[in-house]
């Protein structure tokens, strides 16, 4: 198990962070789409790290051929994707899982995913109930709720679903078997939930529109998609632990360069704002995302804010945005949250755990906490295997000083992580 100690930083700091891992929403969904399209998709900035490779090494068991050219890759899939003759790892991530159960549940073939044992005990049930609605034939542990899933791949027939959640990986599971059913689909869900399904299918000519009151209609394919051609920008969740890491330290500024500015994705950037962190978003171009460079400066002091609603939007960040409310001036809510408890760990419980451990006064409730600004203090943090929870309680110890335990799990979004933090303070590893 590594570990590391990072040291209280001894000044303010500037840095431009030009090289924030790219985007995992979008590097997943580019190792997927591909499969659905002929010729050859070029994607450059592919992320690198555990769980969007474990996407990429199941398109390759499906048939695509992977063609590293450094900065780029190049993948073609095969005419007809192929059954694989061993199980799917999606590692640590619910995405890829999420996503290939809707992809896989309608293609002939019998296929089994699995992942790592927090992957194996998170919530299959979401994509596998309203998948089996439509003819999917998906089976796991505890009654289908769990991996290892196995899926019987075959025909669908055409739905109208209204989630009952706000998720990503629910509505692009659904888009993706909506693609290979009998007729036009329809899904719904309250709120938006970060849109990158859409308009990268869009992009490669999926007949799929969003009307304006909010059901997506979905026309199954009657043609290979056309390939991508993509630079995947930033990821504005991982660049977000530096912009707390500026908002928490008076004085510092931080660039966080050729990122997604996608509203379904910088919303944390908002809340921090609200704070009164000192933000700016300059938007540069439009590919697929708008995209461009996001400006943090911290100030002398944060103050508290109650977070409870577009909370599909904050999910990612919740954890880093509790180190800012830790140290602003009052009692800060999360509301509304209940969808933490089923990341990568329970969320809302590692959080409240590790900020008591750091001498803060923390309530905790089922859908989520209150946080009263106080002193961080240095203590030693087990990351609960949840790359989020380590990578923020890292920032933490720019204040105080902190240990963090159990450290692999940053590998699978945010490998040169520490490489970026060492540029604000001295890091033991
Ligand atoms: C993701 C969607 C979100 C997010 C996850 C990535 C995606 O999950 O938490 O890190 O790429 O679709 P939910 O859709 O389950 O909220």
């Amino acid at each position: 198990m590594k570990r590391a100690v990072v040291k209280p930083v001894k000044s303010p700091f500037d840095i431009d962070c030009n090289d924030i891992a790219s985007d995992k929403s979008i590097s997943h969904r580019c190792a997927m789409f591909s499969l659905l399209s002929s010729g050859v998709n070029r994607i450059e900035n592919f992320l690198r790290a555990e769980d969007t490779l474990a996407s990429l090494n199941i398109a390759k068991s499906l048939g695509a051929k992977v063609k590293d050219n450094g900065s780029y890759i190049e993948i073609t899939a095969p005419q007809e994707l192929k059954e694989p003759d061993d199980v799917l790892d999606c590692g640590n991530a619910g995405t890829a899982m999420r996503l290939y159960c809707g992809l896989l549940s309608g293609i002939d073939g019998s296929f089994v995913l699995t992942g790592d044992k927090y992957l194996r005990s998170r919530p299959m049930n979401r994509v596998a109930k309203p998948l089996r609605s439509i003819g999917a034939k998906i089976d796991g542990r505890e009654f289908g709720n769990k991996a290892p899933l196995h899926i019987r791949g075959g025909k669908l027939k055409a739905f109208e679903y209204e989630s009952p959640i706000d998720s990503a990986q629910v509505k692009s599971a659904m888009i993706l078997s909506a693609l290979q059913a009998d007729g036009i689909s329809r899904y719904k869900e309250n709120l938006l939930s970060r849109d990158h399904t859409e308009r990268m299918l869009k992009g490669m000519g999926a007949e799929i529109v969003t009307n304006s009151d909010g059901w997506i209609e979905i026309k199954p394919l009657t043609k290979p998609l056309s390939p991508l051609d993509i630079r995947v920008p930033s990821d504005p969740s991982s660049g977000f632990f530096f912009a707390v890491a500026s908002a928490i330290i008076p004085g510092s500024k931080v660039k966080i360069s050729a990122v997604t500015l996608n509203p379904t994705r910088v919303e944390a950037y908002k809340v921090l704002q609200n704070m009164g962190a000192d933000i700016e978003f300059v938007e540069k171009e439009n590919i697929y995302e708008p995209i461009g460079d996001i400006y943090i400066k911290g100030v002398d002091k944060l103050k508290a804010v109650e977070v409870s609603q577009n909370i599909a939007w904050l999910i990612d960040e919740l954890p880093a945005l509790s180190i800012a409310m830790a140290v602003a001036e009052g009692r800060s809510v999360v509301k509304n949250a209940k969808e933490l408890r089923v990341k990568e760990s329970d969320r809302i419980s590692s959080v409240v755990n590790s900020l008591k451990a750091c001498g803060i006064e923390v309530e905790e409730f089922e859908d989520g906490y209150a946080i009263r600004g106080g002193k961080f203090k240095r203590a030693t943090i087990n990351s609960y295997g949840d790359h989020r929870v380590a990578m923020s309680f890292a920032i933490a110890g720019l204040l105080s000083g902190m240990e963090i335990e159990d450290i692999e799990c940053i590998d699978t979004s945010f490998p040169n992580f520490f490489e970026i933090l060492s540029q604000i303070t001295e890091i033991e590893l």
